[in-house]
């Protein structure tokens, strides 16, 4: 496993992160097994996985809950990333929607920010958090001016209950107004092979000024791990069983073009001994500005295989070949 700072937090963390979005469960992620989400994040733990990124909102506290079994013992081992910013107690913030049954606010105020942090620490089980992201930007109606938001993380952080401070889905001008206000040690946005837009804003100004990058979706949801084939059926209560609708590469004969790409790294497969999930993972971290990328995992299988995506470095000409195949990949159909 490789480890890289978080930006000027002066925390290290392992390269690859454990996502911890779909073991939190609720109606778009089919009903995970707790005891199994455990031993898959204890086997990563086990290969030098250190990075855990969770939310509030995952579950609506269920991946925290989790998360806090999992590192019971092994707190010392494992950098706790969460998330501040999804709001559900109350009407405070800007109306988000309604998620598993919920209504929820975007809330950046300070004193919802108080509240999601003493909760976050119950639920985890632990005395400070290592890296507090706020979730999504603030919205209008209730469009908490970024220094107000900034100046509460920096309490917290002077207070010892956060170690480091991380924003994410934010634009440009968002992230460089959070760096003006304070310490913003990370930036978390999607960003994948299939998805490379980031690549001409966010991660160039990361890499300028060094803040770290948390990417997601990196898997493409497992479409880049090469497992969904086309006979690959989602169950009713997993949002990937229509995600074809808005998410075009889910189509089969958008499948079928990614399965003949796979079908043309064999040679670097081979020659890595990896899976394509690695050599996803390996090529992702690889990118200009891009430092970190969460793998969500379910399986004490998928937690070892990511895991060892930590170790693989791909040569730069390699890296050059299959960005040259994502470009002429293009677009879904
Ligand atoms: N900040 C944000 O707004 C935001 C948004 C989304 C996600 N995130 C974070 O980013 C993390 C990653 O995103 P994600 O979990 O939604 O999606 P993802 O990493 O793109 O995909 C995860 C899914 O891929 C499959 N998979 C993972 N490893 C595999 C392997 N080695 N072989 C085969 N299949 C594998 C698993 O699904 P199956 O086994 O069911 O096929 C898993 O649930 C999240 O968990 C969360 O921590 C943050």
């Amino acid at each position: 496993m490789r480890y890289r700072p978080l930006g000027t937090s002066g925390i290290d963390s392992s390269i690859v992160g454990l996502g911890t979005a779909a073991i939190g469960g609720g109606d778009t992620f089919a009903g995970p097994d707790d005891r199994e989400s455990v031993k898959a994040i204890h086997a990563a733990l086990d290969c030098g996985v250190t990075l855990i990124d969770t939310a509030p909102s995952y579950g609506w506290g269920h991946s925290e809950e989790v998360v806090g079994k999992a590192i019971r013992g092994r707190r010392d081992r494992v950098v706790v990333a969460t998330k501040c910013g999804v709001w559900w107690e109350d009407e405070r913030g800007s109306y988000n929607g309604v998620k598993d049954g919920r209504e929820n606010y975007v809330s950046l105020r300070p004193d919802t920010i108080t509240i999601e942090v003493e909760n976050s620490l119950r639920r985890l089980g632990v005395d400070h958090i290592d890296l507090l992201q706020c979730h999504k930007p603030a919205k209008p109606p209730e469009d908490t001016p970024i220094p107000e938001t900034m100046g509460c993380l920096m309490d917290l952080k002077d207070q010892g209950k956060i170690r480091a401070i991380g924003v994410s889905n934010v634009s440009l001008d968002q992230l460089d107004a959070y760096r003006e206000a304070g310490d913003l040690a990370s930036d978390q946005f999607r960003y994948s092979m299939l998805l490379r837009d980031r690549e001409a804003d966010i991660l160039p100004y990361c890499a300028e000024h060094n803040i770290a990058t948390l990417t997601y979706w990196s898997l493409e949801q497992g479409l880049l791990t090469g497992k969904v084939g086309l006979d690959r059926v989602f169950r009713e209560d997993d949002f990937r069983g229509t995600a074809g609708e808005w998410l075009p590469w889910f189509r089969l004969e958008n499948r079928q073009r990614l399965l003949d790409m796979f079908a043309g790294w064999t040679d670097l497969t081979e020659k890595h001994g990896c899976t394509i999930a690695q050599l996803t993972v390996a090529w992702t971290a690889a990118q200009t500005g891009a430092t970190h990328v969460l793998c969500g995992v379910r399986t004490v299988e998928q937690g070892i295989q990511n895991a060892g995506a930590g170790a693989l470095e791909l040569e730069a000409d390699e890296i050059q070949r299959v960005r040259d195949d994502l470009v002429a990949l293009g677009d879904p159909v």
